[in-house]
């Protein structure tokens, strides 16, 4: 466990006999900040009584597609005062924020941090975030998303990690550490949410907020590994998710928030609601009312209610009326005065306001943001040679706002460079021939673009497309976009399409006329200077597709571990004896986990020290260790991602054709050859059963190591 939040039990124990009913409810009370002289006052005097927990600094339902608002530091301050100095047990509030992927400095969306495979970057720039966030206030960030997503059409696949547990988990452990650090009560650390638990990301037709299906054995393989790795990092707490699974909503469901969180997961923080979810349940059709929603969701085990306001109106009458016992309403508090002693709020409860390095965090962005990037195409294009007449076209030219994604409440548009900004830093006018950021090409355009030795085409889609509530019918680059590419591929120049997106779009009617796809995502901050370091190739690109590219939005969903089908068919590996689809081939654009380098890598056959080993020994501890060589085959140096992909040939179950259970992602020399190990142990071939319950079973596993998911470089182990 990366935290033991029973270790202020004593402590907690001590304030809880001390408390009235009231003031307990009033720990379980989240509400948004104050608007206005007169509702401050009215909080204060809220706050004499014990009546509030937690504050949310956040105004609206949909924080991330709000404009920026800065933190008021000294209404934090002042607020907290009452609360320690005339709260009836000088309990401090908990402020909570969604720092997402970066404070001032805004790093990549979390699904393109997940393109890095670079979990060490990853953490390292949440430290960053939590260093300037928590100088301002903030003690708590409702991050990481964990929600698993097989379907881009959901707007929030932007904060999560892509479409594989693995990864997630990797990513998620990596935020926790970063975000809370060594201590979470070291003033620079913030207090970590796992949220949406759970299976948020599996919403019906990527329509937010819709129901979702998922039976017990999908659920343990696929959406919880992810929050299984959050809990034993030690996250202090996690969000319940507004969904429902298959007729339960988990607001007010024992069986996720209990059973499996405390009991399968062993998660000892405490669990919050999303926005005004509690009342929700009123429309779920599960509560009647107000009442009936408290009543529902404490018994189902969430602990705080963000912003109902149902907790604070009816949990008093429901104690006193013998329909709730008070000890449900004890644990929720014991819970949540841990996490609060856990945070040290209790030593230091008031912000010093401090400035943050941000000289390092800028640079850090910009490292990440260039590790992040994935190029999905390069017919000899790039990286661009000095000197080289550019033509740049396209409506992201000019834009700021949108290389930001959503979800980013703090940022400093000021430090934002647009792609033609960054481009001017680097090349002389002359070499900028054209630049328009018209979405069209027009006749006048032409001569110039024929002069341009290359053209450069700035596409995507406006963060206002991604996000909450921001789901879209048609994963298409934008009709408008896509003639602009075609009409520039008809002045026969070599093209270069460079994407900001914040999901993977669908590629037919894009790709193919590309000479160059470079995905940039929405990168944060430096996400235009990053794109200039790989045109011009001083970074060699890295990133690797987190999720499926699909040709076309009526392939979705389409993952990569995926179970075979019993037919000769499963398009995902080109496997198409009967066609999936009678009008286009189901394979996808680009699979998980490709992306192409400057250099090219050579991958040796995989070396096994065993291949056979019985059950009994490796239950026991054995390990199946394997090596490969990889050399770096091209003129340059770079990084290569090289992942290793289980199939478990035979089971008890139906297993994916591919799962990813580690990756490496060594630097290597040109003309230099690095050998990799991997042990396979108990963690990596075993699943869950529906129970939930780990097995490992006899058979063959195919154990893949390569580029990506569709390698076919394998090696068959047994255990008997
Ligand atoms: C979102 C959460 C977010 C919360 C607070 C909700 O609408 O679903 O992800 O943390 O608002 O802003």
């Amino acid at each position: 466990m990366g935290y033991d939040y029973t270790q202020w039990d004593e402590e907690v124990e001590k304030l809880l006999s001390r408390m009235t009913l009231r003031e307990k409810i009033g720990q379980l009370n989240q509400i948004p900040e104050p608007k206005g002289r007169e509702q401050i006052e009215a909080y204060k005097e809220k706050l004499r009584r014990g009546e509030i927990g937690s504050i949310i600094l956040a105004s609206s339902a949909t924080a991330g597609n709000d404009q920026k608002r800065n933190i008021d530091i000294d209404l934090c301050n002042e607020l907290q005062r009452t609360a320690v100095e005339e709260g009836p047990c000088g309990i401090p509030l908990l402020y909570g924020r969604d720092v997402i992927h970066g404070h001032h400095t805004v790093f990549p969306v979390p699904l393109a941090q997940a393109a890095s495979f670079h979990p060490e970057l990853v953490e390292a720039c949440c430290r960053d975030t939590a260093r300037e966030a928590a100088a301002e206030s903030v003690h708590w960030t409702f991050a990481p998303m964990l929600d698993l997503c097989r379907d881009p059409r959901w707007g929030r696949v932007i904060e999560g990690w892509g479409e594989d547990p693995f990864l997630a988990s990797v990513m998620g452990r990596a935020c926790v550490r970063g975000f809370q650090g060594a201590d979470p009560a070291d003033e620079d650390s913030l207090l970590t949410c796992a949220k949406h638990y759970v299976g948020y990301g599996a919403s019906e037709g990527g329509r937010d907020y819709h129901r979702t299906e998922i039976a017990d054995y999908t659920l343990f393989n696929y959406y919880l590994p992810a929050f299984r790795a959050a809990v034993e990092a030690g996250t202090g707490t996690v969000m319940s998710a507004f969904n429902e699974i298959s007729g339960q909503p988990v607001t007010s469901s024992r069986k996720y928030l209990t059973d499996i969180l405390r009991g399968w997961l062993g998660f000892e923080g405490f669990v919050v609601s999303d926005w005004a979810a509690v009342q929700m349940l009123v429309r779920c059709g599960v509560a009647e009312d107000r009442v009936g929603c408290a009543k529902l969701s404490v018994l189902a085990g969430l602990d705080m209610d963000m912003v109902s306001g149902c907790y604070a109106e009816n949990l008093e009458d429901l104690v006193k009326k013998g329909e709730i016992p008070e000890e449900a309403i004890d644990l929720a508090v014991r819970r949540i005065l841990r996490v609060k002693w856990a945070k040290g709020l209790f030593e230091r409860p008031y912000c010093r306001p401090r400035a943050a390095a941000r000289k390092k965090h800028l640079d850090d962005a910009r490292v990440l943001a260039a590790e992040s990037m994935v190029l999905l195409k390069n017919e000899g294009v790039l990286p661009l040679k000095k000197g080289m007449k550019i033509a740049l076209l396209g409506p992201f030219v000019r834009e700021k706002r949108s290389l930001l994604g959503s979800w980013t409440l703090d940022y400093d548009l000021s430090d934002v460079k647009s792609l033609l900004e960054a481009m001017q830093e680097r090349v002389g006018k002359e070499e900028l021939g054209l630049c328009s950021d018209e979405t069209g090409l027009f006749d006048n355009m032409a001569e110039t673009v024929r002069q341009a030795d290359v053209v450069l085409l700035a596409l995507g889609e406006s963060w206002e497309t991604t996000g909450e509530r921001r789901s879209v019918s048609d994963l298409a680059l934008p009709a408008s976009q896509r003639e602009l590419i075609r009409r520039a591929r008809a002045l026969g120049k070599p093209l270069v399409g460079i994407f900001f997106c914040g999901r993977p779009l669908a590629m037919e009617g894009a790709a193919e006329f590309l000479d160059a796809a470079l995905y940039a995502w929405h990168g944060g901050t430096k996400t235009a200077e990053a794109v200039c370091d790989i045109l011009w190739g001083e970074a060699n690109p890295s990133g690797r597709a987190p999720m499926t590219f699909p040709r076309r939005t009526g392939h979705i969903p389409l993952y990569y571990n995926v179970t075979s089908s019993g037919n000769f068919v499963n398009g995902y590996y080109g496997e198409e004896v009967y066609p999936c689809y009678v009008d286009s081939p189901a394979s996808p654009a680009y699979p998980f986990g490709f992306g192409l380098s400057y250099t090219s890598f050579a991958y040796g056959e995989i070396q096994a020290e065993r291949l056979r080993l019985s059950l009994d020994e490796f239950l026991a501890g054995e390990e199946f260790r394997l090596t490969v060589e990889v050399k770096n085959t091209g003129d340059r140096d770079g990084k290569e991602t090289v992942q290793l992909y289980v199939h478990d040939r035979t089971a008890s179950r139906m297993r994916p054709l591919r799962e990813l259970k580690a990756f490496q992602k060594p630097f290597i020399r040109r003309g230099e050859t690095a050998e990799l190990t991997f042990c396979l142990g108990a963690p990596q071939l075993g699943f869950y059963t529906e129970q939930g319950s780990y097995i490992v079973e006899t058979g063959v596993f195919d154990i893949y190591i390569g580029e990506n998911c569709l390698t076919e470089n394998k090696i068959s182990i047994r255990l008997v």
